[in-house]
């Protein structure tokens, strides 16, 4: 098993991301701590993992609240004597932005992605790098969009916020890295299988005269497989980073865009 008996805490758990690497982190052995800002979600991750024989507790969290997140990460260190992995996979909802021109677009609205993403990553990073520095060991982790390296139309202050995550993960990495403690980001491709792609951009393909299924055709012809990667995929790869068998790997973001992207 590749994370046997590694602490993870999950932030987002009950998303989509958060959920698919939550299941995958349970099958190769971490003991999980999962939150959301809603339990229910997290709730059904967690009954999936007891139902594999994982270990998940779970709690309500507001990732965006500097009391809640050192609070929880408390009680981590208190029932599991560390915390070895912490993967934000928090998703700020975009309902009201996607699809206005950046013309139109007010400030406020603007503006909410990137206070909130780097807000969230910033302070589940700290708080667990302050518990991770005395053990000299430990990875953080977090998701971002191929909207951080090239220019999309209509996304409002998502792709500065990717791009601003993207930066805290190199800037994370080199003052931590000395003491043991990666950093490491991923970076997906959209996964039309997940409820934020598919309420983000049906609407949108169906606007355009396109339908649902060309629309992917169409995601899919930018890659090099000429597919999309699945949500296991992307598990598969947080595994694969917070396991030592990535020991080499920080301060850098893996470009899971299967070639739509180039380094
Ligand atoms: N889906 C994709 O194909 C894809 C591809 C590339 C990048 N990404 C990025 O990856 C991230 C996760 O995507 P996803 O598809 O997994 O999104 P998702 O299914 O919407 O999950 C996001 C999770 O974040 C939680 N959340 C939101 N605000 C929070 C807060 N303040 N505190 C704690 N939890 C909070 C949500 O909880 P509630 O529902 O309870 O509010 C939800 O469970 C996003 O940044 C997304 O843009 C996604």
């Amino acid at each position: 098993m590749m994370l046997k008996n590694k602490v993870a805490v999950i932030y987002g758990a009950g998303g989509a991301i958060g959920g698919a690497v939550a299941r995958a982190f349970a099958a190769e052995g971490a003991i999980l701590f999962l939150t959301g800002r809603h339990l229910a979600p997290v709730e059904a991750v967690a009954r999936d993992v007891a139902a594999a024989d994982g270990s998940a507790d779970v709690a309500k969290l507001d990732a965006l609240d500097e009391q809640a997140v050192d609070n929880h990460l408390q009680s981590v260190i208190d029932e599991a004597g560390r915390v070895d992995i912490s993967f934000n996979a928090v998703g700020i909802p975009d309902t009201d932005i996607l699809g206005v021109p950046l013309a139109d677009l007010d400030i406020e609205l603007f503006s909410l992605p990137i206070l909130a993403y780097t807000r969230s990553y910033f302070l589940t990073a700290r708080l667990a790098a302050r518990h991770m520095v005395p053990n000299r060991s430990g990875v953080i982790m977090t998701v971002t969009a191929l909207h951080s390296r090239t220019g999309i139309a209509l996304v409002g202050g998502y792709g500065p916020a990717m791009a601003a995550k993207e930066a805290l993960t190199r800037d994370l990495s080199a003052e931590l890295a000395p003491y043991g403690i990666r950093v490491v980001g991923l970076r997906p491709q959209a996964m039309p299988e997940t409820r934020t792609i598919k309420e983000a951009f049906e609407p949108r393909a169906e606007a355009s005269g396109v339908t649902w299924e060309q629309w992917q055709e169409l995601l899919a012809s930018r890659t090099h497989a000429r597919r999309l990667m699945t949500l296991e995929e992307v598990a598969n790869m947080a595994v694969l980073m917070a396991s030592e068998k990535a020991s080499g790997m920080t301060g850098t973001i893996v470009n899971l865009t299967m070639g739509s992207l180039d380094d």
